[in-house]
């Protein structure tokens, strides 16, 4: 079921892409809360497990709900063809591990979220996969790390929570060189920030659990990429192993699609304003926004992202007490490990996302006791900074 190529640009594309009406012309797309799908006759099954007609089998392969949302994400991030899952993680680990085997071995920036590390650093060796990790924003750290046996590169960028952007051009270059495929998990900069296929990328995943639903509902998570490699490496996978997304999440994502642009357009609006003011108060220390000219990449990311971050680090220079005592301070602002919802959130990684890394390891990511991470909403700026100000004094 290939849909007409369309020259529209995103805010027209979120709102109408990949829309299969049915015969009653509804105007919202419709929820499909079906597994099965029934046969006129016998023949008509046999012919669709062949191939030999399209449609539907069974919602753990493909669903017409899901099927719409993963149509509306290729048309947005121009590739060919995706997998809808039911979270982020499902995408990762099955973007990870539906094309290696025993003895392969993979290359990943060491700025990970917490889950994605452990999938890379510890489940995939105990198949027999091993993994280097490196410092993702040095170009030479990937090159070095290179062996026969490489068949994946895997980052993300910006990187929670420090913000890091990996130069992902050049790190798709080395890829191809390397005869590997390049995983970028996306889920920071949104896929109206960023376009990593177009960088050069392979394969994008996502947690549509962030700023895809956006209003903090449902977890979800998409695999995007070129036909052949879905179709020779994740089909069979996806299908065996059953990381599908339910229909009603499919539609709740869909809608969130609608609204995606108004909502990132003016959460980095409000962050960029946040991020200044942040920077300027004697309380804080480091900042780190990716759309301040002081970010440590803040050429690759001219080049390389089309707008700001929606997320905010900073350091307190209490360390953990301050970042505390802000956090408990907070009114509008709530303290969760979530993000990219309508609500803002404030995540202290030390204690929460980043828990289990060791010290030297969160050392090492630039996560420090007096680390905090903001996810900006959807709430007035003003009332947000206001916030901000009243919860600093609290903290020194
Ligand atoms: C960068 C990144 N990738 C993947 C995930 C996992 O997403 P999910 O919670 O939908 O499984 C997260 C969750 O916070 C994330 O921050």
């Amino acid at each position: 079921m290939t849909e007409k190529k369309r020259n529209w640009k995103p805010q027209t594309t979120l709102v109408h892409a990949g829309t299969l009406r049915s015969g009653f012309g509804e105007t919202s797309e419709a929820m499909y809360l079906t597994q099965g799908y029934v046969y006129d006759s016998a023949e008509a099954a046999e012919a669709r497990f062949k191939g030999d007609e399209p449609g539907f089998i069974y919602s753990r392969y493909a669903n017409p709900t899901v099927d719409m949302f993963e149509k509306r994400m290729c048309a947005l991030e121009g590739a060919e063809d995706a997998r809808a899952t039911a979270s982020g993680m499902a995408a990762v680990t099955a973007a990870i591990l539906c094309s290696l085997k025993a003895g392969d071995h993979i290359v990943a920036a060491r700025a990970l979220f917490g889950s994605c590390r452990w999938v890379v650093e510890t489940l995939a060796p105990r198949y027999g996969i091993e993994a280097t990790l490196v410092d993702g924003t040095r170009i030479e750290n990937w090159e070095k790390a290179i062996r026969p046996n490489t068949k994946l590169f895997f980052l993300e960028s910006p990187t929670n929570p420090t913000l890091e952007v990996i130069d992902i051009a050049a790190v798709a270059k080395l890829a191809n060189q390397a005869g590997a495929r390049l995983v970028v998990d996306n889920v920071f900069a949104t896929p109206l920030q960023q376009r990593p296929l177009e960088l050069g990328a392979h394969v994008v995943v996502y947690s549509a659990t962030k700023h895809i639903d956006g209003q903090g509902r449902c977890l979800g998570g998409v695999i995007l990429s070129d036909k052949k490699w879905i179709d020779e490496n994740l089909h069979d996978y996806f299908r065996h192993t059953g990381p599908s997304l339910s229909p009603f999440n499919a539609w709740t994502l869909l809608k969130g699609l609608e609204t995606l642009p108004v909502r990132v357009r003016q959460q980095a609006e409000s962050s960029a304003r946040i991020a200044d003011f942040l920077a300027d108060h004697s309380a804080v220390g480091r900042v780190i926004y990716p759309g301040r000219a002081d970010h440590p990449q803040a050429d690759v990311i001219k080049r390389q992202m089309k707008g700001g971050s929606t997320l905010i680090c900073f350091d307190l220079k209490g360390g953990k007490k301050s970042a505390f005592a802000f956090s408990n301070a907070l009114d509008v602002i709530l303290i969760s490990n979530n993000l990219g919802d309508a609500k803002s959130l404030i995540t202290h990684p030390a204690t929460t996302t980043h828990k289990n890394l060791t010290d030297e390891a969160r050392a090492e990511l630039g996560i420090d006791p007096g680390t905090l991470r903001l996810s900006v909403g959807l709430e007035d700026v003003d009332d947000l900074i206001e916030d901000i100000d009243a919860a600093l004094k609290a903290a020194v």
